[in-house]
């Protein structure tokens, strides 16, 4: 297995002063940041978007790992693209029909942004089998989408394996990420069912100690 990649989600941060929070994060060793994007209609919630990532992206040299939680992510992928998304991650839910979210996997992948595919709790993964051989990333949810400091859905853990199976046995690139609830009870967890993302909000940004807090999540 590769190295596990750690994903901080921003949700969690101090937006009084996030620069210092990032820098902590960069300090630590931390390559990735979780950007969550919520519309107030996927999700009741509403956070930030293209104008943040558009100040984050030219001062952190992270690798944006950016999740869509909108009704019309086929109307907002290229202005996030532009703004410095690296991952772009859209929902299943959030799309019309199996066309639709094909064609906007095709239209990311075109920018040359590397495409992720994220289901809810509720959406099982045989939904998006037919779409495997061609993402970048898996987002599995291990809460339900809307806010931060939820406790991790049990039944995530057997969709990370199913997903760790497609993979080895059919050969797919895709990085296995997971998200909500993650801390050190439910990230090694997570991790050896095959995730290869952990997404951590509420528990890293509140970590006194970090780089000792983050080896916990894994192993
Ligand atoms: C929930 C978000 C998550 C969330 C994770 O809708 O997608 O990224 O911020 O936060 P914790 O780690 O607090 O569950
Ligand atoms: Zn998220």
């Amino acid at each position: 297995m590769s190295k596990v990649i750690i994903s901080p989600s921003i949700l969690a941060a101090n937006f009084n002063d996030l620069d210092n929070d990032l820098l902590r994060m960069q300090k630590a060793g931390i390559d990735f940041i979780h950007f969550d994007v919520m519309d107030g209609k996927f999700v009741n919630n509403t956070t930030f978007g293209v104008p943040l990532l558009k100040e984050l992206a030219p001062k952190f040299g992270f690798t944006y790992d950016v999740h869509l939680m909108v009704v019309n992510p086929q109307e907002v992928y290229k202005d996030f693209i532009n703004a410095g998304a690296n991952y772009l991650t859209f929902h299943y839910e959030a799309m019309s029909s199996d066309e639709a979210v094909e064609e906007l996997i095709n239209l990311i992948k075109k920018e040359n942004c590397k495409v992720g595919l994220s289901i809810k709790p509720g959406t099982d993964v045989s939904k998006i089998e037919k779409f495997l051989d061609k993402l970048d990333l898996v987002l599995v949810m291990s809460v339900e989408p809307g806010f931060g400091g939820q406790a991790f859905i049990e039944s995530s853990i057997e969709k990370i394996s199913t997903l760790s199976s497609y993979k080895n046995n059919k050969n797919f690139a895709y990085l296995i990420s997971v998200d909500g609830g993650i801390n050190p009870k439910t990230g090694p967890r997570a991790r050896n069912a095959g995730a290869d993302i952990l997404v951590s909000g509420t528990y890293l940004f509140k970590s006194m100690s970090l780089v000792e807090d983050i080896s916990k999540l894994s192993n």
